[in-house]
């Protein structure tokens, strides 16, 4: 059965803004991303929001729902009472483009600053060899959408600006752990991470792993292995090369 529903939703950009009160039809079955949806159709034509796939796929559609990161299209109006005040603002590590869209370019950023896999240079593409156990461990980083909730979320940028320029966040941690775990990657990705992508900022909070849709363990996978390595190695390089080689 419908039900009318009480929504606060952050309406505003980059110069400031605040929330703003709806009361929007529910019905049975929707997810908020609809209820947003309605809105635009019925009351707030030029509310902003980004979404694409509405499967929880695309990783667009990231926002908060009472303070929590989530995407909007996999948030079951059924999970709140008929009576409770739904309140939707943008993520807050990012800057407002407008209303419930933010810019995370800072993500992509990252992204760019991760060297790609490097294969040993006397091997030639199509001569790559993996054993299944090494595929199967990194296989579950790969299940990542790229929804930027677990970058959202980390208190490290979260509640610190001035830390985005040395700190790469949880997403692109993991993304260099996928490289080192990587039987054929010749890269010190271990150094990497602890000296230029500020893997000594992390102190294992979990918030991340909390967030992830995907519910990848980001945590206890892919950050305390690195960190364990961090320790075990104290950058001995000829550790570090006996680590490699022993792995093959
Ligand atoms: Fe989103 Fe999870 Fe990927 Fe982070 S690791 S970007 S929370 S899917
Ligand atoms: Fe941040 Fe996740 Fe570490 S939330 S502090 S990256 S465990
Ligand atoms: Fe694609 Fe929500 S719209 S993940």
């Amino acid at each position: 059965m419908g039900y009318q529903a009480h929504f606060r939703v952050w309406r505003g950009d980059g110069e400031g803004g605040d929330l703003r009160d709806f009361t929007v039809e529910v019905n049975e079955g929707e997810v908020v991303l609809d209820v947003i949806h309605r809105l635009q159709a019925t009351q707030a034509s030029d509310l902003a929001v980004r979404w694409n796939c509405k499967a929880g796929k695309c990783g667009s559609c990231s926002a908060e729902i009472n303070g929590r990161p989530r995407l909007l299209c996999m948030t079951r109006m059924s999970v709140f009472s008929e009576s409770e005040t739904v309140t939707v603002t943008p993520m807050r590590t990012f800057p407002v483009i407008r209303d419930l869209v933010t810019d995370v370019s800072f993500n992509y950023t990252k992204a760019r600053e991760i060297p790609s896999f490097k294969p040993p240079a006397d091997l030639a593409p199509g001569e790559y060899r993996m054993q299944q156990v090494d595929v199967e461990r990194s296989q579950e980083f790969r299940k990542c959408i790229e929804c930027f909730l677990c970058q959202d979320t980390c208190h490290v940028v979260r509640d610190h600006e001035e830390n985005k320029e040395s700190f790469a966040g949880p997403r692109f941690l993991m993304r260099i752990a996928e490289l080192e775990m990587h039987p054929l990657d010749d890269a010190d990705r271990v150094r990497e991470a602890q000296s230029e992508h500020g893997l000594g900022f992390c102190n294992i909070t979990k918030c991340c792993t909390e967030v992830c849709p995907e519910h990848i363990k980001i945590t206890d996978n892919a950050l305390i292995p690195m960190k364990e390595r961090v320790a075990d190695r104290r950058y001995d390089p000829l550790v570090w090369l006996g680590n490699k080689i022993g792995r093959r």
